[in-house]
């Protein structure tokens, strides 16, 4: 019986989680196993992280257009997804706008702007469909190790959930992300060795229980699998916003490519309902270049790769990429392409100048990566692109404070004012 036709009295399907899956390998684990990964990838060298597998197929018994009028949160796809939306810890994350960038010289691009999210990054996704699970599990404590976005959402949600939030970050980190984290109430631990973040997380999992957001253990492999699950929201919304035609190439700054495995799977599963005839092609936009070394050797686990000088895209800036996010961009004919400094800020200026979007410097990369492409012919001048803005320019103002010109200092009149606005930014009038 198709949807449309299904009496009013008739119940819903809704897919269950069943197990945890190994993305690599595809064993299946118990649904609780989701602070740890797949023991037999982990032993043959190549770490891999689990991802929620259904009972039924996701969506299957989905009317689309009824999904379509519900915009209270991304748990509008809850046919899709872990939970139901009336059991979600939300605060209305989802539904952000696909805008148009005619303004950048980049061909056709569209910016999917995850800025407008509750804690103004796509970690709201994660930390949604994470603390969702954390609530139902029974946690008592959310642990994440993040001096970022991750952090910030982790206890953004925590506080909705009214569980207690312990977020391990480092000296130095960006003061505006640590103040977000710390609004909400979360206890934030500071440690000098950025290794010892892991380690004490680590502790708390194994010997309290808590419940980690984060990853925690190195070769790091991913973030928690029901978090993740937010993330394939960012690619139904994607579709139905092109009227089920999807982009040819979705471009991503990617860290442990968390979002890009999400946001991947959200399009093959459209795809497996028939929704959709394809999924688009991915590009990882990275800061370290351990994926592009790993596409180069054909390698199975992702090198780390140290730099001399730490990137200004932080929240990218780990030195290994993921089993997880090689798999994406090889079983999506993708690419991955690594940004420098100089780049990220002229991505940061040129968007805030042009478009009217002020990105936090990571959020910049896949722009940048999106010039490298066309430039090279990667990305066919016909192509469609959404690039994925990830988190907003306020939480990390450096490459706008450090941009020339100091705005002057005016005293006098007219003739005062129009003389300094000429020294300053070349206006005449
Ligand atoms: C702003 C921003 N963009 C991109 C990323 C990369 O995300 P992922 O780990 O899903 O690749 C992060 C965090 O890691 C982030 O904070
Ligand atoms: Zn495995």
């Amino acid at each position: 019986m198709t949807p449309a036709s299904r009496p009013a009295n008739v119940r819903r399907v809704m897919p269950v989680p069943s197990a945890l899956a190994c993305v690599r390998c595809r064993a299946r684990y118990p649904i609780d196993h989701y602070a740890q990964d797949c023991p037999a990838c982990r032993a043959g060298g190549a770490p891999a992280n689990l991802t929620v597998a259904y009972d039924a197929v996701p969506g299957a018994d989905t009317d689309r257009g009824a999904v379509r009028l519900d915009r209270g949160s991304m748990w509008r796809w809850q046919d899709f997804l872990h939970a139901r939306a009336a059991d979600a810890v939300t605060l209305g994350e989802g539904n952000t706008p696909l805008l148009p960038a005619p303004s950048l010289g980049l061909g056709d691009v569209w910016i999917k702007d995850e800025s407008r999210n509750p804690t103004w990054s796509f970690k709201d996704r994660l930390a949604s469909g994470a603390l969702t699970t954390a609530r139902r599990f029974g946690a008592k404590v959310i642990a994440s190790s993040s001096s970022g976005n991750a952090g910030a959402a982790a206890a953004a949600y925590a506080a909705k959930a009214g569980i207690p939030c312990v977020v391990f970050t480092f000296v130095g980190s960006a003061g505006p992300l640590v103040l977000q984290m710390r609004a909400y109430g979360a206890m934030v631990v500071k440690v000098a060795d950025k290794a010892d973040r892991w380690r004490l997380q680590t502790l708390g999992v194994r010997e309290f229980g808590w419940y980690p957001t984060s990853p925690f253990f190195g070769p790091v492999v991913g973030s928690n699998p029901y978090g993740m699950e937010g993330y394939k929201t960012i690619a139904y919304e994607i579709a139905e916003a092109f009227d089920w035609q999807p982009p040819d190439w979705c471009v991503l700054p990617v860290c442990y490519g968390d979002a890009l495995y999400g946001m991947w799977k959200g399009f093959e599963e459209l795809k497996a309902l028939g929704w959709i005839d394809r999924v688009p092609r991915f590009v990882a936009a990275e800061v370290s270049g351990s994926l592009v070394a790993a596409i180069e050797g054909g390698d199975a686990l992702p090198p780390e790769s140290p730099r001399n000088t730490p990137s200004i895209a932080t929240s990218i800036g780990a030195l290994q990429g993921t089993v997880q996010a090689l798999d994406v961009l090889r079983k999506s004919n993708g690419a991955a392409v690594t940004i420098g400094d100089d780049d990220l800020r002229r991505w940061v200026l040129t968007l805030a100048a042009k478009e009217g979007l002020w990105p936090e410097a990571s959020s910049a990369a896949p722009f940048a990566a999106i010039e490298r492409l066309r430039g090279d012919g990667t990305i066919k001048p016909d192509e469609r692109c959404v690039a994925l803005l990830t988190a907003a320019g306020l939480k990390d103002p450096g490459p706008i404070e450090q941009a020339p010109p100091e705005p002057p200092l005016v005293s006098g009149g007219l003739r005062e004012l129009m003389a300094a606005l000429k020294n300053s930014y070349g206006f005449h009038g």
